[in-house]
């Protein structure tokens, strides 16, 4: 797949490396242009570009501290693309739950990307877990994915199995998302496919 990156910052960084060593084709963005990546991302098979090059492709991540995601967002039509939100309401420093009004931090992050087929997934994992590869102890990792839209959903699905991953469908944002965002029951930690579903 084409796949777009707005942030490049730890979790931009983990999963862009994966993906381009997978074979996808990998454009990375943050807000201060494509030199300050250069060196950093082209010796690893990822391209640099801006976020106008990041928005152009099939499918966009957005690894964005929460703070920043407004910001982000404001000047991008991602209408009709595949918005994959790999994002945790966490403000920093404190490490503490952003005021998302009672909702899920992804349906924040729709309400900021009109048109978007917004999909919620490696979100719940730190960095260096995606760094560390997806097989633990023999046993695949767990990544989990939530969306509103069905197409958001396959796509999220294709690339999670891509990298070596099993995805997990916990269906809507407003349900599924309240589970895997950070905090959440299920964010920090790490989950493999027990040996007996394999
Ligand atoms: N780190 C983890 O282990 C981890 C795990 C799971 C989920 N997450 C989530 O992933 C998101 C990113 O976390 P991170 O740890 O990767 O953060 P980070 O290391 O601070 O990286 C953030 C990236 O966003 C870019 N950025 C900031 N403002 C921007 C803007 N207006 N337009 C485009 N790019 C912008 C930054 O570059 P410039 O400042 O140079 O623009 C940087 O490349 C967060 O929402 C976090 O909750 C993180």
């Amino acid at each position: 797949m084409k796949i777009g990156f707005i942030g490049a910052g730890m979790i931009g960084k983990a999963l862009s490396t994966q993906f381009a060593k997978a074979g996808h084709d990998v454009v990375v963005s943050n807000s201060r242009g494509p030199e300050s990546l250069r060196e950093t991302f082209e010796p690893l098979g990822v391209s640099t570009g801006t976020v106008a090059d990041a928005v152009a492709r099939d499918v966009v991540f957005l690894a964005v501290a929460w703070r920043n995601i407004p910001a982000a967002l404001e000047s991008v039509d991602l209408s009709g693309k595949t918005l994959v939100d790999t994002n945790n309401p966490i403000v920093m420093p404190g490490f503490t739950r952003a005021d998302t009004g009672g909702r899920t931090s992804s349906e924040v992050i729709a309400d900021l990307a009109p048109g978007a087929h917004v999909v919620k997934a490696f979100n719940h994992m730190l960095s260096t877990s995606y760094d560390e590869g997806a097989v633990v102890d023999g046993a695949p990792k767990v990544l989990f994915h939530s969306s509103d839209y069905d197409d958001a959903h396959a796509v999220a699905q294709t690339l999670i199995a891509d990298l070596g991953y099993v995805p997990i469908n916990l269906g809507e944002l407003i349900t599924g998302g309240a589970l895997h965002e950070s905090p959440g029951p299920l964010a920090g930690r790490v989950f493999v496919e027990p040996a007996a579903s394999r």
